[in-house]
């Protein structure tokens, strides 16, 4: 298994792992079903985020990025297939997105969780990442790359500069 940045020939593989996720391991409606839309989220995620794929046995099995938001912060999503979750690959796709995303200058990453996945928190808990908003169906979690925080909580009011352009969940 190698863990690296994603390349434009990881196209073709990068959309098998999702063509082929269990509908069942969908995180907040993504990745979106539908092949176009699904085409239209990995165009905007690989176009304007940082991102890094797993690779094993001639696939991509894994996917994390950070997707720049309109406040210079970034929103984090990861996805591991469900035939290869459980080994690890999630806690070295994250470890490589942050080192990776620091080279890149990025400060400031949140994303949104949904309170019932125990696996992903556990996941952002290790690599430093604090809960620092909830309701009942979703959780903000958020980490400081660097020593300079960009703003509040996303998920605010347009005008308030912290929610993103476009949003990996937001699909
Ligand atoms: C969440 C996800 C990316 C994790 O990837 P993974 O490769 O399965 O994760 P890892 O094997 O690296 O394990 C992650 C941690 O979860 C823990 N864990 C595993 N199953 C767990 C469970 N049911 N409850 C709580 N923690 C669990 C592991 O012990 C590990 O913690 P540790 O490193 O402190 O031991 C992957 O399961 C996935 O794609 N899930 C569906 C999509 C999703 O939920 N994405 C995140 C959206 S916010």
């Amino acid at each position: 298994m190698q863990v690296g940045e994603y390349r434009p020939e990881d196209r073709g593989l990068l959309v098998a792992m999702y063509r082929s996720f269990d509908p069942d391991q969908r995180a907040q409606g993504i990745p979106p079903l539908h092949p176009l839309r699904l085409a239209d989220w990995l165009e905007v995620l690989t176009e304007e985020g940082v991102n890094v794929v797993a690779r094993c046995e001639g696939r991509v099995v894994g996917h994390a990025v950070l997707v720049p938001d309109r406040a210079g912060s970034h929103e984090l999503a990861i996805f591991v297939h469900q035939d290869y979750q459980g080994a690890g690959i999630g806690n070295r796709l994250l470890q490589a997105l942050l080192e990776l995303g620091r080279a890149r200058g990025v400060r400031h990453v949140w994303l949104t969780v949904e309170p019932w996945n125990g696996r992903a928190q556990a996941l952002y808990r290790r690599a430093g990442f604090e809960r620092s908003a909830a309701d009942p169906w979703e959780e903000v979690w958020e980490l400081e790359l660097g020593g300079f925080r960009v703003s509040g909580p996303p998920g605010g009011t347009p005008d308030s500069g912290a929610s993103p352009e476009r949003s990996p969940g937001g699909w």
